[in-house]
């Protein structure tokens, strides 16, 4: 078994870690490393130009990453950290346009999963200031909620000093809340298990709509995809993998994949379950949107841009 600490010398001397977070596994390294920063684009084959999210052990280092943090993202911070939640905030001079994209504003969060707080407070000890994390897939892929779901994903482009931690499977299932807080209001980039309405009770705030992220769901290019088709709301014939409410019933026939019976039951079990088609190599796997608003408002999120589209 890799100890934390072996973990976090391996992340200061430049290699990748991945490491359980409560929403999914994340793919780290030092964020202040650009050699081992790069090598995380490489191994996720995942274009030059998106941001990575920079995780950080308390909310005390907010003030390493970033100029300025309004009082609502502050109230945000002390509400939901450690937590299901990313801040975009405006960036310091300590986030390089290799973390960031180029852009002016630095993505940061502090994760809720006891390993993940461990590996990054020791980190911390080493004089690391944080640790630059994607999801731990393939570009485009779904996201691993298990360590082992990260060995099947990454393995083959890991090198043998990388190292993967194991924490269990991650509970809430789903990627982090992104929230835009560089403008006056908050805005919701990414849905997630922080609801907007937790955001607007705890800033008193109205979010705002982001008309961008509607355009971006539209585009034709798949996330969180399997390679089974994913088919929405329609009925599953023979053959077909099955997604729903543990109230629908199995046709004959049809495999069935997940029978969450809660919101946040269908949450974490959905990676796991379109891993599992994969795994059986189902042509295509057909899902019942949950309905209703908070969690369910994620779930379809990541459900509109996992669907085959054309
Ligand atoms: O739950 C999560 O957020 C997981 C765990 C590992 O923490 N991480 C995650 O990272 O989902 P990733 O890279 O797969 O998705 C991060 C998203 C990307 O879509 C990226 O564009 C956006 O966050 N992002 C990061 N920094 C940003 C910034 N400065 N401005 C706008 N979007 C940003
Ligand atoms: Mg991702």
């Amino acid at each position: 078994m890799t100890s934390i600490n072996q973990a976090a010398k391996a992340l200061i001397s430049g290699q990748l870690v991945a490491f359980p977070t409560e929403t999914v596994y994340g793919l780290g390294a030092d964020a202040e490393n650009e050699t081992a920063v790069a090598r995380i684009y490489s191994v996720k084959g995942r274009p030059q130009d998106h941001p990575l999210i920079v995780h950080i052990p308390s909310r005390e280092f907010l003030s390493y990453w970033t100029r300025s943090v309004p009082e609502y993202a502050l109230k945000l911070a002390k509400a939901f950290w450690p937590g299901p939640m990313t801040l975009i905030l405006q960036r310091s001079d300590a986030a390089k346009d290799f973390i960031t994209g180029g852009q002016d504003s630095v993505g940061l969060r502090v994760p809720g999963h006891e390993v993940a707080i461990s590996l990054l407070q020791e980190f911390a000890t080493l004089g690391g200031k944080g640790v630059a994390a994607p999801s731990a897939n393939r570009f485009g892929k779904v996201s691993p909620t298990t360590a082992n779901d990260v060995r099947e994903e990454l393995a083959e482009h890991l090198s043998d000093s990388d190292l993967i931690l194991d924490g269990g499977s991650s509970e809430v299932g789903i990627e982090s809340t992104i929230i835009d807080c560089t403008g006056e209001a908050p805005r919701i980039l990414r849905p997630g298990a922080i609801t907007k309405a937790q955001i607007e009770r705890v800033t008193s705030i109205q979010v705002a709509e982001d008309k961008s992220m509607i355009r971006v769901s539209g585009a034709l290019e798949n996330h969180y995809a399997p390679n089974a088709k994913v088919i929405l709301d329609e009925n599953p014939v023979s053959g077909d993998g099955f997604i729903a409410m543990a109230t629908a019933t199995t046709p004959e026939g049809v495999v069935r994949l997940a029978s969450p019976s809660s919101i946040e039951e269908f949450a974490s079990e959905l990676y796991r379950a379109l891993r599992d088609a994969d795994k059986r190599n189902l042509k295509r796997v057909v899902i019942w949107q949950p309905v209703g608003d908070g969690l369910a408002i994620a779930i379809r999120d990541r459900l509109e841009k996992a669907r085959t589209k054309g």
